[in-house]
């Protein structure tokens, strides 16, 4: 009994972390990123993010397709003001409108980054994850987040993910 006990207390304090998490921690917009996050030597995330479709997917809601797709399904205001389509290619829309035009923005995997974007903080991992930095443990974690927009049966996660993916390189 004893470990579900401790589990029951384990996760509450997990959803304590995550409450205490939303409150504490703002999106700064990936802007912020780029400033040590765009060097060849450090792996240009930022670069490969602002070419990957992610960074458009707020402005494909002005193509002519999104028009028709929103007439489709009879939404009431344009796609740009939808949160039916919001929801995945603007979802900082009610959190953080003003940086919502930058789509599938970093923070949106990696977590608001006020507090962790710190250089002191940033080169601690520990101290990084404990001041909002979200990573992933595993393969199926990663998948699990993409899912949440990408829902299609077509989604394939090993061609998707080698479209963006974007890792530090190893140092010799
Ligand atoms: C002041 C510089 C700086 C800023 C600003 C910054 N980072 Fe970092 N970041 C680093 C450094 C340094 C590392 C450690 C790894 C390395 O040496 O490249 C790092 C590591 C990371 C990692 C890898 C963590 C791990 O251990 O797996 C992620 C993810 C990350 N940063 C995301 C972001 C995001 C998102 C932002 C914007 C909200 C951001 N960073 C802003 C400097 C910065
Ligand atoms: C559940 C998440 C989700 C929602 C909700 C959503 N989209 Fe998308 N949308 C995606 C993803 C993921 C892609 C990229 C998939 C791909 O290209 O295979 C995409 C791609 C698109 C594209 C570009 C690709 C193309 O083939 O034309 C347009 C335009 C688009 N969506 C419009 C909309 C509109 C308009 C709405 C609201 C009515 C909407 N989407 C709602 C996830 C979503
Ligand atoms: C918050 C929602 C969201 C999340 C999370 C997300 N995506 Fe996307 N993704 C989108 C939208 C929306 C588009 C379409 C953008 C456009 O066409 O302008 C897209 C487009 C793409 C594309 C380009 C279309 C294609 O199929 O070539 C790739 C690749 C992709 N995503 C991979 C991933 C992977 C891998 C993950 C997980 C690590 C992920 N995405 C997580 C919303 C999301
Ligand atoms: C669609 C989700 C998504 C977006 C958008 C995204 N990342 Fe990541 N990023 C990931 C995942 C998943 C990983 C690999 C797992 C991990 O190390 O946490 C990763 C890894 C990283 C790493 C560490 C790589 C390593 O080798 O350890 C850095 C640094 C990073 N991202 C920075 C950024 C920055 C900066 C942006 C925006 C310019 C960004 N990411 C946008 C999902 C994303």
């Amino acid at each position: 009994m004893k470990s579900i006990r401790t589990t029951g207390a384990g996760l509450a304090i997990m959803l304590l972390a995550i409450l205490l998490n939303s409150q504490e921690f703002i999106y700064v917009g990936a802007q912020k990123c780029k400033i040590c996050h765009k060097s060849e030597k450090r792996g240009k995330q930022y670069i490969l993010w602002e070419n990957s479709r992610h960074s458009k997917s707020f402005e494909v809601l002005f193509s002519d397709s999104a028009l028709e797709e929103a007439k489709k399904q009879k939404l009431e205001k344009p796609p740009s003001e939808s949160p039916e389509c919001l929801k995945c290619h603007g979802s900082l829309h009610e959190k953080a409108p003003e940086i919502m035009a930058e789509g599938v923005t970093c923070e949106i995997c990696h977590g608001p980054g006020s507090a962790y974007k710190k250089i002191s903080i940033m080169k601690n991992r520990e101290e990084a994850i404990k001041n909002g930095l979200v990573i992933y443990d595993s393969v199926e974690a990663i998948k699990t987040k993409c899912q949440t927009c990408h829902q299609g049966e077509t989604f394939d996660f090993d061609i998707s993910w080698e479209k963006i993916k974007h890792p530090i390189p190893k140092k010799k």
